[in-house]
């Protein structure tokens, strides 16, 4: 039989690889995915083939367009946070990786799939509720909660039994976990896992602390069509890239840095530090643009509805009925959310400080203090304060009666 394996060519799924031909007995097919993590796939494919796969059974994608396109974007469509603060951006690439495995898995018949999320995390979740959704007989085999490797001396005695090489930074434990891609870089566990103590500075990758960023502010303007970026400062933009410029920017002003005690879907707390530059930007600029651009009544029906949009991202079903129905209604919200959205970036924040849109419903003339709009009388706030009033005025005089 044969699995498709999510690898990324690290030492961690260099031994899932090996324990599967050993364990299990079966053909692997690996695949790795560039969804930004900002690594080289080629060592990868040299690390697979050394290992064993045949050429024909290594799957390399470069799926940063895809995953911002068709991932990323409609999230923050959404304006989606987690628990009012996370951006999601582990959770948002758990289901395209999980997808791009099951097409493989198609075209290579195989009938099992395997990840090398622990058993103690969402991600293992997001994985196979996704390939379940997508697959419904697949087999999934998760190393980390059948094996007996369960410390680092067991791990690394496989990997040299197996000829695995080791990198030298490898012999020692990790610090910290880390997962990244374009969309962020997350960091948790080990040095991280008391929420009372600071986290230390060598675990901030992509930004640069406020501090040290320029005591100069950088002024930009986003260009958005229907609720996605299209462009900075004038210049299109295809998806990747412009969230790579945003990247860029946020780096370099210290935007973006998030340390949080979350509620995994497993059901315990866990501390981690998050670093989404370009996705906070685009967090801001994205409510900048809607702020014009939506109807009152769409809009809170709208931010009512994210908790739970996000939540289910969170919990790993992005591939559900639940999940694609709020998408229909968000990105119906977006028909006019299009116009520039001019954001500043200074020491860690970034501030809106102008939008315009050619189908705005601001309109001066309504809001201003100056005599002279007709489609507003004063007179009529009188009655409608009144009417709204009443059942105020009527418990008043009940409670005064009863006291
Ligand atoms: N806690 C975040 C989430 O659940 C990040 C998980 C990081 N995953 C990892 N394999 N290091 O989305
Ligand atoms: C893992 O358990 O593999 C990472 C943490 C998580 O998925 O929440």
């Amino acid at each position: 039989s044969r699995v498709v394996l999510a690898y990324s060519g690290g030492l961690d799924t260099s031994i899932i690889l090996k324990w599967l031909q050993t364990t299990y007995g079966c053909e692997v097919v690996t695949f790795t995915a560039d969804l930004g993590q900002g690594e080289e796939l080629e060592p990868a494919r040299q690390k697979a083939l050394l290992l064993g796969i045949k050429p024909e059974n290594i799957f390399i994608e470069d799926l940063r367009d895809e995953f911002v396109r068709d991932y990323v974007f409609p999230m923050f469509r959404a304006n989606a946070q987690y628990e009012g603060l996370y951006l999601l951006g582990t959770s948002i690439a758990r289901p395209l990786i999980a997808k791009k495995q099951i097409e493989i898995a198609r075209r290579v018949g195989a009938d099992a799939v395997c990840h090398g999320a622990t058993g103690k995390g969402n991600d293992q979740v997001r994985f196979e509720l996704s390939y379940y959704a997508l697959e419904p007989d697949i087999q999934v085999i998760a190393p980390w909660r059948e094996w007996d490797l369960t410390s680092r001396t067991a791990l690394l005695d496989f990997a040299e039994k197996n000829q695995i090489p080791i990198a030298k930074d490898k012999r020692g434990e990790a610090p910290f976990s880390v997962d990244a891609n374009l969309l962020h870089v997350s960091s948790e566990g080990k040095v991280l896992e008391d929420p009372a103590e600071e986290v230390p500075d060598y675990v901030f990758s992509r930004t640069v602390s406020p501090e040290q960023a320029p005591d100069r502010a950088t002024v930009i303007e986003i260009g958005f069509e229907r609720g996605d970026p299209v462009s900075i400062d004038g210049e299109a933009l295809g998806p990747a890239a412009l969230l790579a410029k945003l990247n860029e920017l946020g780096r370099e002003n210290g935007i973006g840095r998030l340390d949080l005690v979350e509620n995994r879907f497993v059901g315990m707390k866990s501390r981690g530090m998050y670093e989404t530059p370009g996705g906070t930007i685009l967090y801001f600029a994205h409510r900048g643009i809607e702020q014009l651009t939506l109807d009152r009544g769409a809009a809170h029906l709208k931010d009512e509805l994210m908790p739970r949009y996000a939540e289910m991202i969170y919990n790993g079903f992005w591939f559900s009925p639940e999940r694609e129905l709020l998408q229909g209604l968000i990105d119906r919200s977006q028909e006019f959310v299009t116009g520039t959205v001019r954001m500043k970036l200074y020491k860690g924040s970034a501030s809106i400080i102008g939008r315009s849109s050619p189908h705005s419903l601001y309109d001066q003339d309504l809001v201003t203090f100056e005599e002279g709009a007709v489609a507003y009388d004063h007179r009529d706030a009188a009655g409608f304060i009144k009417l709204n009033a009443l059942r105020l005025r009527t418990l008043a005089k009940r409670n005064r009666r009863g006291a």
